[in-house]
Formats: structure tokens, sequence, C-alpha cells
């Protein structure tokens, strides 16, 4: 992967990523499914892979890659919240959903370096944002 350009449709990855918080998750400090979709999503598109989480908490990471069909690493300082991860794997269906509207954003045409020659948007927010990456965005400008 190292060296490898990611393919324009996941130019939503970029060095910053903007999500709403996770609702419902006894976890105190859990990301988004969205988050980890897009970074796995993005870097192995439809390849297979093995993807490491060394703090894993309640498997965020675990379920995105289970839904991506990638084999997964997972390490965790806490009992509970590796019960709360293996609870979470059983489940991973009802996860899907979310993982799909994730999915469903990767539809980006041109490259990050074909974006950034033309002074498109390139992950910085604010000017240059494009009209089709404005109705990606989660928060629209007006309200953030
Ligand atoms: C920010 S949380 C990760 C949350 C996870 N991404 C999620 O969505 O649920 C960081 C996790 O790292 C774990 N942790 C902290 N120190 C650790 C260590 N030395 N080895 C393994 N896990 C550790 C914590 O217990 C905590 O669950």
């Amino acid at each position: 992967m190292i060296g490898e350009e990611l393919k324009p449709k996941h130019a939503l990855l970029t060095s910053i990523c903007r999500f709403p918080p996770k609702q419902k998750n006894p976890h105190p400090a859990p990301f988004p499914l969205a988050l980890p979709v897009r970074v796995i999503y993005s870097i192995l598109d439809e390849k297979r892979g093995v993807v490491l989480d060394p703090c894993c908490g309640s498997g965020t990471t675990l379920v995105a890659a289970k839904i991506l069909g990638s084999n997964f690493i997972l390490i965790e300082i806490s009992k509970e919240y590796i019960k709360l991860a293996e609870k979470r794997l059983l489940n991973y269906r009802n996860e899907i959903k979310d993982a799909e509207e994730e999915m469903a954003k990767h539809i980006g045409l041109k490259t990050f370096k074909e974006r950034k020659e033309r002074g498109e948007f390139t992950g910085r927010y604010g000017k240059g944002l494009s009209p089709e990456l404005k109705k990606m965005l989660l928060f629209p400008e007006e309200e953030r």
C-alpha cells in the first residue's frame, strides 16, 4: 500500500475528517463506525487485508473490518471492553447500514493531486469546497 495513491473515489480520506460523535455506546470514548470504514475502505478498496487496532475499546474498528471482509487483530487492556467488542462483533449486521452510508459517499472523481493542482478541495474546510463535497458534509457549513 505504501506509495500507492488512493483511488479518486476515496477522496474523502484527507488529513482532516469530520464526523458527528458516536451515540449509544457504553465505552467512554468510542469513535463512529464511519471513521474506520472510511480508512479501511479507502486504503484497501475492494481488496481484503488484516487490520490491526492496538487499542480496540468497544471494537469499532473490528466491526468495520468485519463488514468490509477483512481479518483483524485487536488488542485491548480492559476485559470489560473486550466483552463489549465481542458482543458487538456478534451483532455486526446491525451496523451494516451505517457502514454502507459511509461507503456510499466514496464517489469522488478526481485524485488528491488533481484537486490540489486545480486549487479545489483537498481536506481544508472553508475556501475551495466544491459543490459536490458540500452536499456530502454531515454538518452543512452554515450550521458549524
Ligand atoms: C479511545 S479508546 C478506543 C475506542 C475505540 N476506538 C472505540 O471506538 O470503541 C482507547 C482504548 O485503549 C485502551 N488501552 C489503553 N491503554 C492500553 C494498552 N496499554 N493496551 C491496550 N489497550 C489499551 C483503553 O482501555 C481504551 O478502551
